[in-house]
């Protein structure tokens, strides 16, 4: 996410605004700027690509006693992380930093023909449409804004200031946070309160719809209908580290528990739920071009994999003729393998920087097989690289082991097979099922997240102290059994391995024993009597068996935790949420590393 800072007062505003851009460098960011204005209405605009350190670089040769500005740490959305790209951006004597995504950046772009674009960014276009109210003098800044937020469709929070006026800074928000300090003759903003502890301990949260003129003396706070809103002043939480981790524990918890949001930001304006149908935009396909897919290759490692192998299975659900082949990347990218024509390469990758994926990218380019990313990191090497993508927009995800990623990683690609279904003419009667789900995702994500976090914790600590275990689970809930099994390892260093269900009788049923428990999946409607079937061969080897399940189960095993939701298609990606908690608590218990487990990198971009 991005980070935003403003200061109006009597003390230097520069200063204020770098110390508060690196309080946010949490938040992730590929690019930061500040801008400050002399009482006589001079400009000093500062932006840099990179760490914060590049802007205070440029910042060393233009030290200003400025009293307001504004800044920004960018987490790119639309355009690469560039200098022009950073806010602030600028519209006549309007400069503007934004959090958030305008969707219906393009339609207004196109009624600013006044403004000579700089960047590629949603927040230039916002900056001149404000203008577009502000330039010839008819509205005041606060007003030329509320105008300009009335045509907008999308999620902001917003600072604005403007050279013409270097006493007032307008903010406003809808969908992204914005918090306003309160000091003696100074008033201070921010994307949260991290930036504002040790300078005041007095806030206001402004609500989504509002609009305030901060001054260093004064702060006038009315909604975008013109209604003025009494403000409310809370106190600050004035613990640095939780305010960054949102008041959880750790990033690995929050990151879980965002998941209803940072889904909601992978489907926003992909979904026309009327009609039932995805459009995705990114990948560049046109229709006659995704009719003749008849192959995919999805490329991932790790957790990118595994949401690969998920999204797969679906895939074939409802596209007739169309192969799906899920690779591990360091493996595929060494091996001789045939790529048929009519194929698309998925490269699946949070980072966007992983080495073993990037290879493979290059090579199967070499083919001639058009690749499409499945990306988090906007601007990433693999983001530059690929014919066309779909970035997944759920923002950093800070700690090592990758929830949210997966979730929409999984779905973004399953939107990609509807996109190839519709193209096919597959009958809307099959997909639409399949978009009704993902249109309930999120929120069915956050009824489970609800109801299930107790419990979990507590079968987590029940079973804090084995060192072995099985995760097992049938078509879809297979490579979510293998997700589970990844999470579990990689932070509580449990020595957990996934099989097919089916696949017990094969070998690892020769393991069950009192060092092992199993973690099994039982989802209603997915061979269910034979998941069943499986369960009691495992429990008349004394099993310790967990059992996740959204359907009646009774069999005499040693926990039960219950997924309860309509959801029937994606249930295992409700499953998979017990098991993400499942891991959190289990190395919570343990006492390990939460966010940074041992000889482990986010970004693996070596071999
Ligand atoms: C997942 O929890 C791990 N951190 C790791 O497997 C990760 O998924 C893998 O390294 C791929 O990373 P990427 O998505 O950034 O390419």
């Amino acid at each position: 996410m991005c980070g935003i800072v403003g200061y109006v007062g009597k003390g230097n505003a520069q200063d204020f605004l770098i110390s508060g851009l690196k309080r946010l460098e949490y938040r992730g960011y590929d690019s930061a700027g500040i801008v400050t204005l002399s009482s006589g209405g001079n400009v000093t605009l500062l932006r840099a690509e990179g760490k914060i350190v590049n802007l205070e670089n440029k910042l060393a040769k233009n030290k200003r006693k400025d009293r307001i500005g504004i800044g920004h740490t960018r987490w790119a959305t639309h355009g690469e992380p560039s200098e022009s790209n950073a806010h602030p951006h600028r519209a006549g004597n309007i400069y503007l930093v934004h959090n958030g995504i305008i969707e219906n950046y393009k339609e207004l772009k196109e009624t600013l023909k006044k403004h000579e674009f700089k960047s590629e960014t949603d927040t230039e276009v916002l900056a001149a449409l404000i203008n577009s109210f502000y330039g010839d003098g008819k509205y005041a800044l606060a007003d030329a804004v509320v105008q300009a937020l009335k045509l907008v469709k999308g999620t902001y929070g917003i600072a604005a200031v403007s050279a013409k006026n270097p006493e007032e800074i307008v903010v406003a928000r809808s969908g992204s946070p914005l918090v306003i300090g309160v000091g003696n003759d100074v008033t201070l903003i921010a994307s949260d309160a991290s930036a504002l502890v040790g300078h005041t301990k007095h806030a206001i949260y402004l609500n989504d719809g509002e609009v305030a003129v901060i001054k260093k003396d004064n702060i006038e706070i009315k909604t975008l209908n013109a209604e003025p809103v009494s403000a409310k002043v809370e106190e600050i939480e004035t613990n640095l580290a939780a305010i960054q981790k949102g008041g959880y524990e750790h990033f690995l918890l929050k990151e879980i528990m965002e998941q209803p949001e940072s889904l909601t930001e992978t489907l926003r304006g992909r979904i026309n739920k009327k009609a039932g149908t995805v459009h995705l935009g990114g990948p560049g396909l046109s229709e006659s071009e995704l009719r003749k897919i008849k192959h995919l290759v999805i490329v991932g490692c790790g957790t990118a994999y595994h949401a690969g192998l998920l999204a797969g299975y679906f895939i074939e659900q409802f596209t007739p003729e169309i192969t799906v082949e899920t690779v591990i990347a360091s493996e595929y990218r060494y091996r001789n393998a045939y790529i048929p024509k009519d194929s698309v390469a998925l490269i699946v990758s949070q980072s966007g920087e992983t080495a073993d994926t990037l290879a493979c990218l290059r090579e199967i380019k070499k083919q001639g097989i058009p690749t499409i990313g499945i990306v988090n990191a906007i601007g990433s090497t693999i983001a530059r690289e690929v014919d066309g993508g779909t970035y997944v927009h759920v923002g950093p995800e800070i700690s090592v082991a990758s929830t949210k990623a997966f979730t929409s990683q999984a779905i973004a690609m399953v939107m990609f097979g509807l996109t190839i279904a519709q193209a096919k003419g597959v009958k809307p009667g099959v997909l639409r099922p399949y978009v009704e789900e993902i249109v309930k995702l999120p929120e069915e994500i956050r009824g489970v997240l609800n109801d299930v976090k107790e419990k979990v914790k507590s079968v987590a600590k029940q079973y804090f102290d084995y060192d072995h275990a099985i995760y097992l689970g049938r078509d879809t809930a297979y490579p979510t059994a293998m997700e589970g099994a990844l999470k579990l390892k990689e932070i509580s260093y449990v020595d957990a391995n996934a099989y097919a269900f089916g696949e017990l009788k094969h070998g690892p049923l020769a393991l069950v024993d009192d060092r092992f428990f199993e973690m099994t999946l039982v989802p209603e409607g997915i061979l269910y009597d034979k998941v069943i079937s499986n369960v009691r061969e495992v429990l008349a080897r004394g099993g310790h068996v967990i059992v996740v399940t959204n359907a009646e189960f009774d069999l005499p095993v040693e926990n039960i935790i219950r997924i309860s939701s309509d959801l029937k298609i994606f249930a295992p990606i409700l499953m998979n949420l017990v098991l993400q908690l499942f891991a959190y608590y289990m190395t919570v218990a343990k006492g390990y590393n939460v966010d940074q487990p041992r000889n482990l990198a986010k970004s693996v971009t070596v071999e």
